[in-house]
């Protein structure tokens, strides 16, 4: 939720963080703004509304100049978006900017101690208030520091203390990129849950949101922690401290390529994660399998097969499609092994009191490793002295390296908002837990044997069902005007009927639902009619004919029908279904990972045809970094 850039080098600073700012629109884009220092004077540009619609535009009429700034693009928080809500926010005396992202929960308290000590606002937000106190800090140790003995003066620039200053005075969350007219050769940045890194160039540095912003620039980055406070130079980096712990930084190499946030001839970001989930899954399962003990491996879980063999019961926490994700992961680990699961809102969770003993493992999910309150959740489990494992895909992410241990997806940077290419990877994450969980207890190693074999076929039938897009997209264009939807599955069918309904409203603002195919007669029904369709999930298997039963029921009310089936059943669900699509035959716990695919396919083209923006919905946001 919002995205911060900084730059400061020899380059051109504008360029670089448009740029910037525009690989990290995904967290917002209620508007966005840049500001410039040159010459000892702010150059500020700022626009409501996404970045091409309004500042990119605003820059071609007024172009910066300058090899210093920040940017930002928003996600509203406190005031509604808007030129003046926009970032970055000037102090009272316009010496200091800053951009934030993150909540300042007592900024009504500090608003009105500013306001009595005469200062004005000029926008609704929080982060404007957090500016006007850095400025009030930093009057004061200027006017402090001309008066004292130069053997006590302290040896950080004046910005830098101000900013420490004014952030012990905050309540609340931030990352935040901080410059004053009086230092123009610094950058102040901070971090508090809200994430901010460092990228560490030659002769120039940057801070940004996430690694997508910098990386065609460097390869090099800082992973800043809580209360890290740093000091950038066109050549230095000094890192200081909000508490008493020691400061101390590591330089990492990205995982990742520029080209890997690249659109390239895809028209939209979310269209090319769907086509990127044959590989992600094969790195996702990559040096995972151990073919002779019939098992999985993870190097990082940090728990020995005694420990796992231990756990009793697992509780497992994420929002959004991650939560989705956990769902299907509880049918695996209770089939494979026989581990009683919960899967909790990770909003809920971080409030509720649930009883956790010592033979619980919580595992938490989250493809951003930023999320709020999926990290608020790991922190109080950690507080009470559980054991916390994180199945994450963004490396060094706050979530990934505040967990006891984890396994990473390893799915490359995921931009569009709806998120595809991370659920698949986070179910075969899961089904690899599963068979480990498996096989350290019940589960023989000619059933493993035959998992893992249908795992490795996964990625070849991925691409078998991606070769369906064009059968998807005709019938999403037969129903792009559908005011509702229903998806319906059941067993390991019902989450990724959730996943598809979710998928759907988000992206084409459409009505959709995802029930278990049979609850459907304690109420939804009442809802269809000849205008609403029904997307079953309804491979062969086990819960077949059962699921039949409850699609005869919705054809009983005219109901239009798009059943997901497997191969062998087309032929018989044609009979019964307005459109049929056939995917290859796997195990019945993995058909989710084909099923998905044409789900995500249906809500994609259903939104193009709607004229919606597929990969930067209304209102929504990648990584919601407040709770
Ligand atoms: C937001 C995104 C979803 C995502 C959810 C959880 O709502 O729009 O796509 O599933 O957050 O995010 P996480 O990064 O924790 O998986």
């Amino acid at each position: 939720m919002c995205g911060i850039v900084g730059y400061i080098g020899k380059q051109q600073a504008g360029p670089v963080i448009l740029e910037g700012l525009r690989r990290l629109e995904y967290r917002g884009y209620d508007s966005a703004g840049i500001c410039i220092l040159a010459d000892d004077a702010f150059q500020l540009r700022k626009r409501k509304g996404k970045i091409d619609e309004g500042l990119a535009r605003l820059l071609q009429a007024q172009p910066l100049e300058g090899a210093l700034g920040i940017g930002h693009t928003r996600w509203a928080t406190h005031g509604p978006p808007s030129d003046e809500n926009s970032h970055p926010h000037l102090d009272q005396r316009g010496r200091i900017v800053l951009v934030h992202n993150g909540v300042i929960e007592n900024f009504d308290t500090l608003k009105n101690q500013l306001l009595a000590d005469g200062h004005t606002f000029k926008s609704a937000t929080d982060t404007e208030v957090l500016a006007h106190l850095v400025g009030v800090h930093y009057d004061r140790l200027e006017a402090q520091t001309q008066h004292a003995h130069p053997l006590t003066r302290s040896e950080l620039p004046l910005l830098t203390q101000a900013v420490m200053e004014a952030l012990r005075e905050v309540v609340g969350t931030y990352g935040i990129a901080v410059l004053c007219v009086n230092q123009p050769g610094i950058m102040v940045g901070a971090r508090r849950g809200s994430p901010l890194i460092v990228g560490v160039g030659d002769g120039e540095n940057f801070l940004a949101s996430d690694a997508a912003a910098i990386v065609a620039h460097t390869q090099k980055v800082v992973y800043l922690n809580d209360l890290d406070v740093v000091t950038l130079t066109i050549d230095d980096l000094k890192l200081d401290r909000l508490d008493d712990a020691t400061a101390r930084y590591e330089i990492s190499a990205l995982e990742f390529k520029p080209e890997a946030v690249e659109l390239g001839t895809f028209p939209h970001y979310m269209l090319k994660e769907i086509y990127e989930q044959p590989r992600a899954l094969e790195n996702a399962i990559r040096g995972r399998l151990d073919l002779e003990e019939v098992t999985a491996k993870f190097g990082g879980l940090n728990m020995t097969n005694a420990e796992l063999r231990g756990v009793e019961r697992i509780v497992i926490s994420a929002c959004g499609t991650s939560w989705h994700a956990a769902l299907t992961g509880e049918y695996l680990i209770e089939e494979f092994a026989h581990i009683p699961v919960e899967v909790e809102y990770a909003s809920e969770f971080r409030y509720r009191n649930p009883p956790i003993d010592h033979g619980t493992l919580v595992l938490v999910i989250s493809q951003s490793g930023e999320t709020a309150d999926t990290l608020a959740g790991l922190r109080e489990s950690r507080r009470r002295g559980h054991k916390v494992l994180a199945i994450v895909n963004v490396v060094g992410s706050t979530i990934a390296r505040e967990s006891d241990g984890g396994i990473y997806l390893h799915a490359g940077p995921e931009i569009g908002v709806a998120s595809t290419k991370a659920f698949t990877a986070q179910v075969s994450v899961l089904a690899l837990l599963a068979l480990l969980m498996g096989r350290i207890r019940m589960l023989s190693a000619n059933r493993g044997r035959q998992f893992i074999q249908a795992l490795q076929a996964l990625p070849q039938q991925m691409s078998q069902a991606l070769a369906l897009n064009d059968q998807v997209k005709r019938i999403a264009l037969k129903y792009q005007n559908a005011e509702d939807f229903f998806f319906l599955g059941r067993q390991y069918n019902f989450p990724v009927a959730l996943e598809g309904a979710l998928k759907l409203k988000e992206i084409s603002y459409i009505h959709a639902e995802g029930y278990p195919a049979a609850e459907m007669k304690h109420g939804p029904i009442a809802m269809i009619d000849d205008q609403t369709p029904t997307v079953f999930v309804i491979p062969n298997g086990a819960m077949f004919d059962k699921t039949c039963s409850n699609l005869e029921e919705i054809k009983a009310r005219k109901g239009p029908i798009i059943a997901l089936t497997t191969e062998d059943k087309a032929a018989d669900l044609a009979r019964k279904a307005e459109d049929v699509i056939a995917l290859p035959e796997t195990l019945e716990p993995l058909f989710p990972l084909l099923a998905v695919v044409p789900l995500q396919l249906l809500a994609y083209h259903i939104a193009v045809a709607r004229g919606c923006d597929v990969d930067k919905p209304r209102n929504l946001a990648k990584s919601v970094t407040v709770e």
